[in-house]
């Protein structure tokens, strides 16, 4: 996927792959390591019963990662109790939170193994999200010092499994930045990564009583949002549980309480007949392929021009076949698993319905061990037909008239979604009009559309997508802090 392509006059059927240089297993101390994870919080019970459960590799089921005892509400109830707000300069918190930033570095080894084997990232995936992450430690930390923000006293930060280390991260260290105590509640899937997250953060000089983890499910995250003791909830994960928080809070907690939501997307890109194939298709696949499409970025709904549509899509398919599935360890695969079987299950349910109604343009074979879910092109009229959003490696695809550009746009924006949206043309009125017009938080031009970088693509939605401010920019910590003007850091 990410090694140069050469076309023929056939289509996309020759890739020139680069040697790879396939890790030893054998000398890799984390390959077959075992983690176990507790909640990390001055307010844990550590009850006599609690049980431990098993994490799995989503890409190789007899790979037992570790074991995760997750936290009860009732522990998460005395870690409000317990939680102070960190009473250090802001000067200073920047500087622990650069020590967490060479820490995630000295500890890349064990962090991308944790991410691929706990996660399924593959290669490129674990790196770009050590760096992410890496790099929100940094800015945020830049932010405090040039901002010295105040507190305003207790986040609760509830953040996915698709960015475990790098979303995980920046939430926590913009509310750590504003100098508030932190419940951080992990996803249930990948509660390893975050628990040798915040090993480091309090190793690096985070205080204990301020940063508490705690890993759990649902019930972890209902105390966290419902109690008017909590100063603000940074949440990203999907609309609807973005929703039922905004409706808890409303209820339970002081009015002018912050939510921050990032939430999904049905992201759209549209191709028209200027566009050259070659790089539209390149982008393309990227967009809705790479991470198994599990990105909120990723492009779910394609319109290609009809002039060029035969030949885009004969060069996508041709582009899909060299896509190579499988064990996200080895450095040759593109595409990993999806994160557990409940994923799989309603994504492959949507690709079976599709091929029942014969709409499947192209469909790659998923191995038959793991969870993974085969990169798959399905035929739609519009984006209308997408009723929710599948987080997998699942591309939709529409024809258009350059006349219909319009109403296109008018669909796209009728979701109510407004998150990443793609743009493949030649001309530049189109590019005007186009991005003048639709509503979406990050507008790429001739590019894919993931992979937004902190501090010069903030990141972040509007609508269905999220409340804002966009992760990464420089409106984002001041959220997290006590009402402050914001002015531009001199
Ligand atoms: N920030 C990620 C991206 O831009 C999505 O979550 O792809």
């Amino acid at each position: 996927l990410f090694a140069p392509h050469r076309a023929n006059a056939k289509g996309w059927d020759i890739t020139h792959r680069p040697t790879l240089i396939e890790i030893d297993k054998a000398r890799d101390p984390f390959h077959a390591h075992v983690w176990d994870a507790t909640p990390l919080s001055s307010a844990w019970s550590n009850a006599a019963n609690a049980k431990a459960r098993d994490v799995v590799n989503p890409a190789v089921p007899s790979d037992t990662v570790g074991q995760i005892v997750f936290a009860t509400p009732d522990d998460a109830k005395r870690a409000i109790v317990a939680a102070v707000p960190w009473d250090l300069p802001a000067a200073d918190r920047a500087d622990v939170l650069r020590k967490v930033a060479v820490a995630y570095e000295d500890n890349a080894e064990e962090l991308f193994a944790l991410l691929h084997r706990e996660a399924g990232k593959t290669m490129l995936d674990a790196v770009g999200e050590i760096r992410e992450a890496v790099d929100f430690l940094y800015y945020y930390a830049a932010e405090a010092e040039g901002r010295n923000p105040t507190p305003r006293g207790i986040w609760t930060c509830i953040s996915p499994w698709n960015f475990p280390l790098a979303i995980f991260t920046g939430q926590v260290s913009a509310a750590l930045a504003a100098g508030n105590a932190v419940l951080a509640k992990p996803a249930e899937q990948t509660g390893l990564i975050a628990h040798r997250a915040v090993q480091l953060m309090i190793e690096a000089g985070v205080p204990a009583d301020v940063l508490h983890l705690l890993p759990g499910g649902g019930d972890i995250g209902a105390v966290l949002t419902s109690d008017a003791r909590i100063n603000g909830v940074a949440f990203t994960g999907s609309t609807p549980t973005a929703l039922k928080i905004r409706a808890t809070m409303a209820e339970n907690c002081d009015p002018g309480t912050p939510l921050i939501a990032e939430t999904g997307g049905l992201n759209a890109m549209i191709v028209d007949s200027t566009a050259l194939p070659e790089h539209a298709v390149r982008d393309i696949l990227q967009s809705a392929f790479q991470s198994a499409g599990q990105r909120c970025s990723a492009l779910r709904c394609l319109y290609v021009q009809e002039d060029v549509a035969e030949k885009v899509i004969h060069m996508l398919k041709g582009a899909m076949n060299e896509l190579r599935m499988g064990d996200p360890w080895h450095l040759t695969t593109d595409v990993g698993p999806v994160i557990d079987e409940t994923a799989r299950q309603g994504i492959q349910d949507h690709i079976d319905a599709a091929r029942t109604d014969g709409r499947v343009i192209h469909a790659l074979v998923a191995p038959d061990t793991g969870t993974f879910v085969a990169p798959t092109a399905i035929r739609v009229n519009g984006i209308a037909d997408l009723t929710r959003e599948i987080f997998g490696p699942v591309l939709h695809i529409a024809t258009y008239k350059s006349g219909d550009l319009d109403k296109i746009i008018a669909d796209i924006n009728a979701t109510g979604y407004g998150l990443t949206f793609g743009l493949h043309t030649r001309i530049d009125d189109r590019v005007q009009q186009v991005v003048e017009n639709i509503h979406a938080g990050n507008i790429y031009v001739n590019r894919n559309q993931i992979g937004a970088v902190v501090g010069s693509q903030p990141f972040g939605g509007e609508g269905l997508s999220g409340t804002g401010p966009k992760a990464g920019g420089p409106l984002y910590m001041p959220r997290f802090a006590a009402m402050m003007e914001i002015q531009p850091i001199p």
